[in-house]
């Protein structure tokens, strides 16, 4: 019988907070609280990647660990849908934890380039506020089948999101991707996170990891 196969596969995987609407208001507050104790020394402040990032505020790498309600009700979603995101793409492991997340707050123009996530089954981008422009992010296809104009019907030069508050994208942390020049005039507020499975308890992994609470 004849079998169609895809052994490159690049699962990236989308999920609709329910309750996004309830705590929208709190959490832009606590991210603009951090974002306006010091703008100008995070704004902007990347010496040595003047093209990689542009015109947007990044937090520290800690940014799901702050105790408050909003930030509480979505970590713990987030890490509910890890799992079953890790478990729908089959890899197994004692634990799955948040090694890194942080917010972005890009102005008019500002834009993240193409870049990757380093040692990273998964990483996760959360919408927030869409600042008036539905410009979301931009995901390379690492498998150049979109070379051949025929083949381009199922295998496409890359994969774009629309942003919509309180949506969940999840992607491997290997395949190039960016946030597009933002068009709109208002902040473009987001939060982004690294995550893996744990084996063993020796495994090295960043200090910062949150992990659900059994
Ligand atoms: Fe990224």
């Amino acid at each position: 019988m004849m079998k169609v196969q895809a052994p490159f596969f690049v699962p990236i995987i989308t999920d609709d907070c329910e309750f996004f609407k309830d705590i929208k208001k709190d959490l832009i507050e606590i991210i603009m609280d951090i974002h306006n104790s010091d703008p100008f020394s995070v704004q902007g402040n990347f010496p040595n990647s003047k093209n990689l990032k542009y015109n947007l505020t990044e937090s520290n790498s800690d940014f799901l660990k702050i105790d408050e309600e909003p930030v509480i009700k979505l970590r713990n979603w987030i890490l509910k849908k890890l799992i079953e995101a890790y478990s729908k793409i089959q890899i197994k492991g004692k634990d799955i934890v948040i090694t890194e997340s942080w917010f972005h707050v890009t102005k008019k123009e500002g834009f993240h380039n193409l870049h990757t996530h380093p040692e990273t089954p998964l990483g996760g981008i959360f919408y927030i506020e869409d600042g008036g422009s539905q410009e979301g992010n931009q995901w390379l296809n690492p498998i150049f089948g979109y070379s051949h104009r025929i083949s381009d019907i199922w295998c496409k030069p890359f994969f774009e999101s629309k942003f919509e508050p309180g949506k969940l994208i999840l992607f491997p942390g290997w395949i190039l991707h960016s946030a597009r020049p933002h068009t709109g005039n208002k902040n473009r507020i987001l939060i982004a996170f690294n995550s893996t499975v744990l084996f063993h308890d020796d495994q090295v992994v960043h200090l910062s990891r949150i992990k659900e609470k059994k």
